[in-house]
This record gives structure tokens, sequence and C-alpha cells, in this order.
């Protein structure tokens, strides 16, 4: 491994679904990470390119097009053009957003599977695939769902178990079904083209594990986090299969034509989205008048990828093997996948509109944009799943970045403008007063800056190392010593006796305004511009700012002259109301509301999902069932009970107690006076002490979703249902 800093960096983010827009888990887990990463670099003067794109192919983007009505084309237009829109104005800087549907990108792809197939890396094979005759398509990934054979989840996708986490093949599915007709698919011979991934086990192991291949050292296996390995190693343990390389779609990059029996076969979505770094490089350079190769191809250049915890097997096993196989590229030096970002105590969820969306928080909180950073980066999912709450989002806007970060630069402002007519005070490095970094100490002009210095090389140390909420806490100590440096010296009572030592605080506290106004552009890029704005400093250019001021730092020279004058001062944040917090709390409560099991409108984004049929029943099976029309006429919650509500219901001919397992979805207010149709011979049953005599018939969806069945309105109680 190169003991020296890597000749230049090339960094990934995620490529994201173009089906839908960007929330705050996406945020937290890929985006702002890469983004503080790439800053720092560009401010220490390194050579770092930043790629990332739409991933435009696969089930995701087919299904959402076909549940919409639309084509494909239409919904990755917009969905491309709104996150590429949302990534700017939270301040993510790509060096360039490119996307898979450009030709640039199946021109680059195709020539990846054309050198594997050359290099006999496929095994080309005919096998009985599922195939949905309603639909006329053949179901892979996420067009065919059923029970996990691990942990018997029953809503298990042909790629992947989300509650276990197996990696499955349609085929091993309990009860398959098409997501696209609902049917039970049957199996049809179909070719396709496996990547030999058995026959890069060996090599992937010893790479993840010690860094080397052949034994050359690519990288420091313990720089890698904890998690990343581990799950590496459980994939590998369970031995790498081929896994097959095409799909048959009619959405996607389409396997080169040349190559026999190519009619109507694609590149599988997870072949060509991560090519998609390399096609979205390849745009980048030709725009830029740049070699893209040398990203790619010299071993001098350190790859990253950021990516969430979701996509480590596709990151760390499955690219790399393609990369390896191809022959010319470089493996990735890191891959420091994030876990997931929760969202006030529940797992974050795009169908059940349990999100904050970025697009909305940024129309909503304009200027706020590095408030949202700062809480993401502080509470960053960086070695296990994290929490966003609005109340913590309010708490750290004003406690950390109002009351410390932008009092502290507001005051040493104002008082320099007082004291001084808004020019730096001369300092005198003898002069005497008491340190900011350490409680009851003499300071020391010097010194001072010395420890300055340490913070600013001890946060970037913490960055490369991808530890960003102990970087940020560094950043925020020094904001934090700047106000305790006014605090010990009160300037504003020394000034009249002690000039002299007011000259130095303050000329002190400037200079880490100052050095605030760089360092924290990895973290608040619009803080930083408004910063050197405010010092009456030219705009941060990316090229080096950091590292020439460590420089100057490590030297003794402070970086803002005596003299220089600096602009009015502004305000950096703003305080966040409780009402307006509030607002955003019933806002992502009742969006979920309408999501929830019981309203008129359906999941967003949800899929069809339709179970498969239960087994056929006799007519003298369904005529046991005596079902009647019912009101309900009281209802209340069952104390102790998160599920139940408990609800008389009148059949006209007599008033029952029947207990509803319908609370999480329904409040008593909601469902009295509701017609129901009611299972009238269920045998009693006793919950909770109280005896419950039959059972409110309900309609439920793909997400769980309840809704009363009901008779037309006004139709009498106690009538039969046939
Ligand atoms: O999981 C996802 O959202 C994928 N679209 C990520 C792709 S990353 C890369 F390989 F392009
Ligand atoms: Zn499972």
């Amino acid at each position: 491994m190169p003991a020296s800093l890597p000749k230049r960096y090339l960094v990934t983010a995620a490529l994201p679904y173009a089906n839908g827009p960007l929330h705050i888990g996406h945020l937290a887990g890929a985006y702002l990470p890469a983004d503080i990463y790439v800053r720092y670099l560009r401010l220490m003067g390194r050579d770092v390119v930043f790629v990332c794109g739409s991933d435009e192919h696969g089930a995701a983007i087919t299904v959402k097009a076909r549940k919409e009505g639309v084509t494909p084309r239409e919904i990755v237009d917009t969905y491309h053009a709104s996150l590429r829109d949302t990534f700017q104005k939270i301040g993510i800087s790509f060096n360039i957003y490119h996307r898979t549907s450009e030709p640039l990108h199946h021109q680059t792809s195709q020539d990846f599977f054309r050198r594997l197939n050359e290099n006999g890396e496929f095994i080309e094979e005919t096998t009985e695939q599922y195939f949905d005759e309603v639909a006329q398509q053949f179901l892979a990934d996420r067009y065919i769902s059923g029970t996990c054979p691990v942990c018997a989840n029953p809503d298990a996708y042909g790629d992947q178990c989300e509650k276990c986490g197996t990696s499955l093949n349609p085929t091993d599915l309990i009860n398959p079904r098409s997501m696209l007709s609902g049917t039970t698919p049957v199996k049809r011979p179909t070719k396709h083209w496996f990547l030999r991934l058995d026959k890069h086990e060996n090599w992937l192991r010893e790479w993840i594990n010690t860094g080397k291949v052949d034994g050359v050292a690519l990288h420091n296996p313990n720089d890698w986090k904890n998690h990343v390995v581990g799950q590496c190693n459980s994939w590998l343990d369970q031995g790498l299969q081929p896994r097959a390389m095409t799909r048959d779609l009619d959405w996607g990059v389409d396997v080169p034509q040349e190559i026999p029996d190519s009619a109507g076969k694609k590149l599988y979505v997870w072949l060509d989205a991560p090519i998609g770094y390399i096609s979205a490089t390849r745009q980048w350079a030709a725009d830029n008048g740049k070699d893209w190769e040398k990203y790619w191809k010299d071993p001098e250049t350190a790859l990253i990828h950021f990516i969430g915890k979701d996509n480590i097997v596709f990151h760390c096993l499955i690219f790399p093997a393609i990369l390896h196989a191809h022959g010319e590229y470089i493996l990735p030096r890191n891959v420091p996948a994030n876990q997931f970002m929760n969202l006030e105590g529940r797992k974050l969820s795009t169908s059940k509109n349990w999100a904050v969306w970025v697009h909305e928080f940024v129309d909503t909180f304009k200027g706020q944009e590095d408030a949202l950073r700062y809480n993401m980066a502080k509470n960053m999912p960086e070695q296990k799943d994290s929490e966003f709450t609005w109340k913590g989002f309010q708490e750290s806007t004003n406690t950390e970045l109002v009351n410390n970060l932008a009092n502290f630069v507001n005051r040493v402002m104002v008082l320099t403008h007082k004291y001084y007519n808004g020019l730096i005070p001369e300092p005198d490095p003898e002069q005497a007063f008491l340190s900011g970094w350490q409680p009851d100490t003499q300071g020391q002009y010097n010194e001072e800056l010395g420890i300055l210095h340490k913070r600013l090389v001890e946060m970037g140390r913490e960055i490369e190392r991808f530890n960003f909420r102990e970087a940020l806490r560094m950043l925020m100590e020094i904001s934090g010593a700047g106000n305790a440096l006014l605090q010990f010296n009160e300037p504003w009572k020394a000034f009249k006796d002690n000039p002299a030592q007011v000259r130095v605080v303050l000329n002190l506290a400037m200079q880490f305004v100052a050095a605030i106004g760089v360092a924290s552009r990895p973290f608040l890029p619009f803080t930083a511009a408004r910063i050197r704005h405010m010092l009456h400093l030219p705009p941060l250019e990316d090229n080096g700012e950091l590292l020439h001021l460590l420089n100057e730092l490590a030297e003794g020279n402070p970086t803002l002259p005596p003299h220089h004058a600096i602009n009015e001062a502004e305000y950096l944040f703003t305080r966040i109301p409780d009402e307006v917090i509030q607002q955003q709390i019933d806002k992502l409560q009742s969006s979920d509301q309408q999501n929830q099991p019981g309203s008129n409108e359906p999941a967003v984004n949800q899929p069809a999902v339709y179970k498969a049929l239960a087994e056929t029943i006799t007519f003298d099976d369904f005529a046991k069932l005596d079902i009647r029309t019912g009101t309900i006429v009281e209802a209340e919650k069952m104390e102790k009970s998160k599920k139940l509500l408990r609800l008389k219901v009148d059949l006209g001919f007599e008033q029952r107690t029947i207990l509803s397992g319908i609370a999480e979805h329904f409040s008593p207010e909601d469902v009295l006076g509701r017609q129901v149709i009611v299972l009238a011979n269920l045998a009693p049953r006793v919950m909770m002490g109280v005896e419950s005599a039959g059972m409110i018939l309900m309609a439920e969806d793909a997400a769980g979703k309840l809704s009363f069945v009901a008779p037309s309105e006004g139709w009498p109680n106690g009538y039969g249902v046939k």
C-alpha cells in the first residue's frame, strides 16, 4: 500500500434511483458524508473528482412507471431533474451529476460487457425462470415476491429478503407471485449470462480481510468499517454463486447486439449502475479536457465509494469482481458505508410517506440549509443506525448553531466594529490574557494559534478517517473556545482599562472566525461563504485554502492581518421557534395518517402486491358464515392495548361487544356511527378479560392499510350478507 498520499481521488456517491425524491435518510447515508469528504480534500489542495448521477434502469423505474401509467422515460426525466436540483440546493458539490440513460453510459456498459465476455467471465446458461402469463414477462428481482425460505417473511423479493437480508433467486421463493398481475407465475426456459463470482471468491476474501491482492497491499483493512467487513465476510462465508448479469426486460442497456441470442436481453441494473460512476467520470473528463482513465486505472488513485449499508455487497464484492475481471481497473480503496437514519422512532419509509423530503425542507427553510447539514452530520449513522427528530433539529440549531457558532461570530464582528471601526486590531503577542482553550490558564497569542492549528489538523484527520461526527465536534470546539475567550476576558469591560488586552483578544477571536470561515466549509458551505463575505475575504475556490491556512498557522502567522477592513456583521443562523417545529411534526403525522390503513388515500409508491388465492372452499363452507350488517354505536380504546378498540355494534336484533384490532389505524371518533359488516357467528373469544362476539370485516391492501367494508348508506342493521 502506498504510504504517501494518493495522487488523486475519485469519490462516488451511490446513484439514486430516479423514481422518487430525496429524503434525509439518503442524505445522511451517502451524499452528505461524501460531500464533506470531498470538500475537505479540495480545501487541502488534493486532486479530487466527485461523481454521481441518476440510476435510471431496473425494476425500481419500470414498476413505478407501470403504477403511474406513464413511460419509464417520463419517470426518469421527472425525477432526474428533481434530484439534481435538490442536491444542488442542499449544497452537494458533485463535479458531475450524470444519468444512466445517456448514450455514453450505454456504450460504456456495453464495452464492459463485451470485455467480460471476451475474458470468459460469463457462463451462458438456459434455465427455467418464472414467467407471468398475464403480463407476458419474465419476473426477476423486484417483479416477483413470495415467502422467504430463510425467515418465512411472506413479502420477500426475488433478489433479496429485506427482513433477514438474505440474497435470493426468484426460484428460492415459496409461494411466488407476480408483482405485475398478482398471479402465480409459471416456469419457462430463458438464456442468461452469469458472472462467475465463485471464481473470484478467494481473492475477494483476501482483499477484504488483508487489503492485499496477489500479495500486493492495496489498502489497510483496519481503515475499513467493521460492519462493512463483517457484512462482506458473511456473504463470502455463504459462498459466492454465479450471478446473472442479464435480464429479459424492455427498459435498460441492451446486451451488445453482435452477441448471439442477445435479442430482448438487457444488462442487469446492478451491472450497469456502478459502471455509471465510470461513464460520469468520462463525461466530466470530456467536458473539462481531462484524462478519465487516470482516475480509474492508475493505482495511485484512491477510489472511494460512499453508500448506505444496503449497497455493501454490490460495492465491496460484485463491482470489485467486475472491475478485476475487466483487468484494467483499480479497486476501491475504501467503502465507508453508513448505516440507516431513522425518523422520529421509526424506519424512514417512502411508501408510508414517513420521511423528511429534502426538496420540501429547502423550500420551507430557505437560508437554513446548513442547519440540516449540521444536524445530519452530528447524527450521522456512521457505525450504527441513528435518528432524526424535529425537536433534535431545533435543539441543535438553536443551541449549537445560534448560541454557539453564530453568537460567537456575531459578537466578534460587532465588537470589532464598535472598538476599531471594523479594522482588525494590532495585537501585542506578549500581552497576557486568559486562554479560551483552557479555563483559568494564561493564554499566549502564538500558543493559542498553535492550539487552533492542532485542532484543525485533528479535524482533518477525523474527516480522512470518515469520522465526520467527531470532526464536526472539533470544528465546534473552535467557536466554543472563541466564546470562552470572550467570556473569560470580557473585552466589553476591559476596553477602558486594558485596551492592549482587548486588542489581542479580539485579534485572536478574529483569527478563530477566519479559521471557521475555511474549515466549516465541508460541513456548512453556505455559512462558510457568509463568513468569508463578512470578513471581506474572497470566496473560497476549493484550491487548497485550508492547507494554506494550516501552513500559515504552523508558522505562527495569523491569516487576517492587522488593519484589514471587515464588512458588516450578518446573522448566520436564526432561532427556530416551537411553532415551526410543531408544524413539521404535525405535517409528518398527518401525511403518515393519509397513508395509514383505513384512509381513502392509496399508499404512495406502493407497488401492486397481491396475496396468492387461498385454497378453494365449497359453497357449504361459505354458507356456514353468518354475515350481517350493523352499526357501531359505541367505541372506546381498550386500556393497556395498542391494537384493540372496544366497540358496541347494533345488529338490529341485539347489540354486542366486539373487540377489533384496528386501534392503530382508527380512533374511536373515526369509527363511531359507521355502518359495518360483521361475521356474526364467530365463536366468542375473551381478550384481555373482555368477551368479543364477532368480527368486523375490513379490506386490507398490500401495505397493511385497512378500509371499512359497508352496505350502502342507510341500509338497516341485522340483515344478511351473501
Ligand atoms: O440502492 C440504490 O438506490 C441504487 N440505485 C444504488 C446504485 S449505486 C451504484 F451502483 F450505482
Ligand atoms: Zn428472510
